[in-house]
């Protein structure tokens, strides 16, 4: 092992230089205009792993973005780990609020900053740089090791599940590896044992066939933009509980203790609020900040279109008004069942004075698992000769719809490994990776296929 951490040592600079050309290359998933450049990243990843030493590197067509696949099988006997990451990325706008070009990776201030620095490219790169490592210096590894990456993770991984039930053989292991989520906080290194899912859809409105003279026909006629604004105001109260009918009925409510060990996290709410910009906190009365991050369902308005929206004044009623629209969803609810319920209370609200239309876009189930595995335990220690601390257990907000279908297919647990920081920017303007937590997480990986091989030495209990 002390040539692996020697080899990762002294290539610390290396790996930068090498991250950024990974940035470079502007994998936006949710763009047509760059499916191209989503190609051309995935054969970037696959000619990086052919090169560092994995067999079957290939690149698999989907009806969408392709998938990556590669794997090293050379441990016979020893536990196989599924690395799952998405080399995909989220568009960049809006642009001017960029310091540094979002694909030209720029270093200040310990850190490196471009889209897909932390989201997902960078804890990507973590992973491939410990597998070199070990290749590199004893032509083994630990463990078997499966890498599956995916290039549609930022726009729903709408053909990763197909993928996935079609190779199941292949992809047979003892446990998910996933880095793609923030620590818990700078020094404070972190296992993720919760996800949130999603449910995400467009409503369209409309009323008239076309604009109209607010003068000619305000007051006789319903204005869609006031209708879609009622219609929302109806979703949420005031003590920030969803409206919808049946919203809460699969809800696993936090348990006491799980309440208690939230409690126990050095979170400081009045720095987390200024740090994000806002007045106050609000949320569903009742629940603590962290619980209503990590435990609790929500209610969102993504974005919202209607009328004129220009420089000065236009008396118009817009013929059509838009909104999209998304729930974050918690064990045990379902994004199928949450989308039924929504549209259904929707259409009973809206007036017949117009007509309503909803769009499901993508969704993904929540996730919940225990700690108390060998593999996360294995975790665990890694973590700890990785970043020297012991790690914390938290849950996350976000969501990574393959990590249920993992479960749930495959029958596999996943280990989340994420050594992002809050306050990443990831999705937003100037997203970034601290370069030392990359470099202890290089470390910690190197150290978490060690640590796994050793988890299935230990008698079974
Ligand atoms: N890396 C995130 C998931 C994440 C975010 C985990 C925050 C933990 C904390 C991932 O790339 C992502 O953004 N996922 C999307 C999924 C959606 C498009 C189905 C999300 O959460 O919005
Ligand atoms: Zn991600």
């Amino acid at each position: 092992m002390n040539n692996v951490l020697d080899f990762i040592n002294s290539h610390r600079d290396d790996y930068v230089a090498q991250l950024e050309t990974f940035l470079a290359i502007p994998s936006i998933s949710a763009l047509p205009e760059h499916a191209g450049d989503v190609r051309r990243c995935a054969e970037w990843c696959v000619s990086e792993l052919q090169r560092i030493g994995l067999q079957h590197a290939a690149l698999h067509e989907t009806p969408g973005h392709p998938i990556v696949y590669a794997e090293w099988l050379g441990a016979p006997g020893a536990p196989t780990m599924l690395f799952y990451g998405h080399y995909d990325v989220q568009p960049v706008d809006p642009l001017e609020l960029w310091e540094t070009p979002p694909f030209q990776a720029t270093v200040r201030e310990g850190a490196i900053y471009a889209r897909g620095a932390a989201d997902d490219k960078g804890q990507i790169f973590m992973h491939l740089k410990a597998i070199e490592a070990h290749l590199s210096q004893h032509g083994v590894l630990p463990i078997n090791v499966k890498v599956l990456l995916e290039g549609e993770e930022e726009v729903g991984s709408a053909n990763l599940d197909t993928f996935i039930a079609a190779n199941a053989d292949t992809l047979a292991a003892d446990v998910v590896v996933i880095s793609d989520s923030p620590m818990f906080d700078r020094d404070v290194p972190s296992i993720c044992y919760g996800l949130r899912g999603l449910a995400y859809f467009q409503i369209d409105i409309r009323g008239s066939s076309t604009d109209l003279h607010s003068g000619s026909y305000g007051g006789a006629v319903a204005n869609p933009a006031l209708v879609l604004a009622q219609l929302l105001a109806q979703m949420k109260d005031k003590a920030g509980r969803i409206r919808i009918p049946g919203f809460y009925d699969a809800v696993v409510d936090v348990t006491p203790a799980e309440r208690a060990e939230f409690a126990r996290l050095p979170f400081n709410e009045k720095r987390w609020a200024r740090e994000i910009g806002v007045p106050k906190p609000f949320g569903e009365s009742g629940y603590s900040t962290l619980e209503r991050k990590w435990a609790r369902p929500t209610f969102e308005v993504n974005g919202l279109l209607a009328g004129f929206t220009g420089e000065g004044a236009k008396t118009v009623i817009p013929a059509v008004a838009m909104a999209k629209v998304s729930m974050r969803l918690v064990p045990d609810q379902d994004p199928a069942t949450i989308g039924q319920l929504f549209e259904a209370y929707l259409k009973k609200l809206t007036p017949k004075t117009v007509t309503v239309k909803v769009t499901h876009m993508h969704g993904g189930k929540p996730w919940t698992t225990g700690f108390d595995n060998e593999w996360v335990q294995a975790a665990g220690r890694a973590i700890e000769r990785g970043f020297g601390r012991q790690p914390v257990f938290v849950r996350e907000g976000g969501s990574i719809p393959v990590v249920s279908t993992f479960q749930q297919v495959l029958g596999l647990p996943s280990v989340l490994f994420g050594i992002g920081l809050p306050g990443e920017n990831a999705h937003a303007p100037n997203e970034w990776l601290d370069l030392s937590n990359f470099h202890n997480g290089v470390l910690a990986a190197a150290y978490l296929y060690e640590e796994l091989a050793r988890a299935r030495q230990q008698p079974e209990a």
